[in-house]
This record gives structure tokens, sequence and C-alpha cells, in this order.
């Protein structure tokens, strides 16, 4: 991680020299819910990039998946954060939970702004996810699923994230609190 979350002066800073606030997590951690909070509070532009991906393709995310591939969606993915990050107005970017994987995503959302890391605990995203309908990497054992990619995933979360919130057992609206109030108000 970039910095610590409870290393509170580090928000002014980062809000500073940050325009965009991305938000970045596992399925299931409440990045669009959260982002659509957040973006409302600040009086921002919400892009969410699985949003984006179906709006520009006129496809869902599954729909890609199963006619062309996880590499055809990654592609269209990594497009539609470049074009996000690239906007000039501050934004609030729910980012996929698997574009974190390329390295050329790392690096455009690590310099695009402060990165917060929506943590779940591996468990109580299984419960969130449910069945897992209409996430095509959940497969027919979401949980073996879900703590697989979370091995594999955290790791990098971290390594980009500039402060981790941990949302286990809070209200979205309260995980919006916490950041929109240190966003606005970071002393
Ligand atoms: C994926 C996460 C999904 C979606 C696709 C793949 C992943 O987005 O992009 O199902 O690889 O973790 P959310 O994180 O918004 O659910």
């Amino acid at each position: 991680m970039r910095s610590s979350a409870t290393a509170t002066p580090s928000w002014a800073a980062l809000r500073d020299r940050s325009p965009h606030l991305l938000l970045v997590g596992m399925m299931g951690a409440g990045k669009t819910t959260i982002g659509r909070g957040l973006a409302a509070r600040l009086g921002r532009a919400l892009l969410d990039s699985d949003a984006e991906v179906e709006r520009s393709t006129g496809r869902g995310v599954r729909e890609i998946f199963e006619r062309e591939g996880e590499g055809a969606f990654r592609r269209e993915e990594s497009r539609v954060l470049r074009e996000a990050t690239e906007r000039h107005d501050p934004s609030v970017i729910a980012v996929a939970g698997g574009a974190v994987l390329d390295p050329g995503n790392r690096a455009l959302i690590a310099a695009a702004g402060l990165v917060v890391w929506l943590r779940a605990d591996p468990d109580v995203l299984v419960h969130r996810v449910g069945e897992g309908l209409g996430r095509p990497l959940l497969g027919d054992d979401p949980k073996e699923a879900i703590h697989r990619l979370y091995e594999m995933r955290a790791p990098l979360y971290a390594s980009i994230a500039d402060v981790i919130v941990d949302v286990d057992g809070r209200s979205p609206s309260e995980v919006v609190d916490e950041i929109a109030s240190r966003v606005e108000d970071p002393a």
C-alpha cells in the first residue's frame, strides 16, 4: 500500500495532487453502490467501468465473456479505464474487480488519483455475491472462486491503494460518510 489507512494527513496531500477518486476491490465489495453515494455527496460524476463497457459496446458483461472471451472483455475494460482516467473533471471511478490484473491498468489507476481499496473478508464477499448470477468468473462454485481470486488479487489491490477501507459489517452509507468526510475535510 502506498500509505496507511490511519495516516490522516495523507488524505489532504493525496486529494490535492489527485483529481479522481478510484474505488478498487473485489466483486461484491460495494464499489458501485458506494461509488454512487460518493459521487452524489461530492458532486462528481460516477464512472463505473462495467457500466461503461456495457454502454459503449451495447452488450452485457456476461454476454461479452461468453461470446468473445475474457480477453475481449479485458481489452474493453482497459479502454474505458483509460477514457475515464483521462477525463478532466474530478470524478469517482468504480473500477471492476479484475482490472488490476493488467499491469498497465494498475499503473493507470495508481497515477489517476486517490485509490481506495474497499476491502472485505472473502466469506462476506461470498455471501454478498450469492449465486454469482451475472458474474461469469464465479462458475458453479462461487465460494471457491472468490477465495481463489481474493488470494491472487489482494496483493494487487494493496500495491496500488493509497488507503484501505474495511467494509465488513458496515452499511454503504457509513462507508460513503467516512470516505467523503475525509476527502472533504482531511485535516
Ligand atoms: C470481474 C468483476 C466484475 C466484472 C466481471 C469480472 C472480475 O465487476 O467486471 O464479472 O474479474 O473480478 P465487479 O467487480 O464490478 O463486480
